[in-house]
């Protein structure tokens, strides 16, 4: 595996790798790797002939400075895990090297309205312009992201579209620990006692799934099972939104129709979760978390 730190660097790898006509395949990530990066990985490797994998803790995409601060950083440990996985490149810039007197951003409108994009102001103008350049740099055929972060999935796939960027955008399973709680790299922020009361975010959502499936269309009320589920199993310091949006507009919905999402945003002390759902009413109703 070869682990390149300069953009030119980067670019020498990937013109020599193009010349064989591979396919190249990329997973961005912010490093503190854990199974659903490494799922990614091996996704993507499967998928392609060579497989790269970044690691950038984005500062402009932290609305919140300590959780900058405080996010995990184990950038050997992530490295071996990469190559296990079958990454063939890691691209592990600084933030000199990707923000050196920088003035030129990119900004979502209108699928950045809810959810985390209300929630967390600028965020998603961070996450745009890095993978931006980020493609710009790796330049893959093909860029995998988890089903968890799913507003930053659909704002990419439209971004990647609207700005005519040639890369197809795949979306994976979310990975979850054997309780059901989704894989993140915050979740090592978390006391034992919130990691047992954690669990309440999918035990959320197989609630929703039940009301789902047993014939319930109103988001106000599947919202509100939801919420209660969440206040009594969890007991969480706040609960940020849960909300029910369409999968294409990503803004609420009063009925659910078509393809949908149940999105949940959860404090314990300060770690903030996020999970999801997505629902799709096409045919008979099926629930993917
Ligand atoms: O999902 C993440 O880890 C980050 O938002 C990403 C896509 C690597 C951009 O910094």
């Amino acid at each position: 595996m070869i682990v390149v730190q300069s953009i030119e660097e980067a670019r020498i790898n990937i013109s020599a790798v193009r010349k064989k006509d591979a396919v190249i395949s990329f997973v961005p990530t912010m490093g503190a790797l854990h199974n659903g990066h490494l799922s990614l990985i091996r996704k993507a490797k499967s998928e392609s002939s060579f497989c790269v994998m970044s690691i950038f803790v984005n500062r402009i995409q932290f609305n919140d400075t300590s959780d900058f601060d405080k996010y995990p950083r184990d950038y050997d440990h992530d490295l071996a895990l990469a190559e296990i996985a079958g990454c063939d490149m890691v691209f592990l810039p600084d933030d000199t090297i990707m923000y050196h007197d920088h003035h030129t951003f990119v900004i979502p409108e209108f699928l950045d309205e809810h959810l985390c994009g209300a929630a967390r102001p600028g965020h998603f103008r961070g996450v745009c312009t890095v993978v931006t350049k980020l493609f710009n740099i790796i330049q893959p055929d093909i860029a995998f992201f988890g089903q968890k972060d799913i507003q930053q999935a659909i704002i990419l796939k439209k971004m990647a579209i609207d700005l005519n960027i040639p890369v197809e955008i795949v979306i994976a399973p979310i990975v979850r620990e054997n309780d059901g709680l989704a894989m993140s790299s915050r979740n090592v922020h978390l006391s034992p006692d919130q990691r047992k009361r954690s669990v309440s975010l999918f035990g959320a959502l197989r609630r929703a799934e039940e009301l789902i499936k047993s014939g319930e269309q109103s988001s106000s009320l599947i919202e509100r099972e939801a919420r209660e589920f969440i206040t009594r199993e969890g007991i969480p310091d706040r609960i940020d939104y849960i909300s029910i949006v369409d999968m294409h507009t990503l803004h609420p919905v009063d009925t659910i129709r078509g393809k949908c999402v149940l999105a949940l945003a959860v404090f314990f002390g300060a770690t903030r979760l996020i999970d999801n759902m997505i629902i799709d009413m096409e045919t008979s109703p099926q629930c993917v978390y």
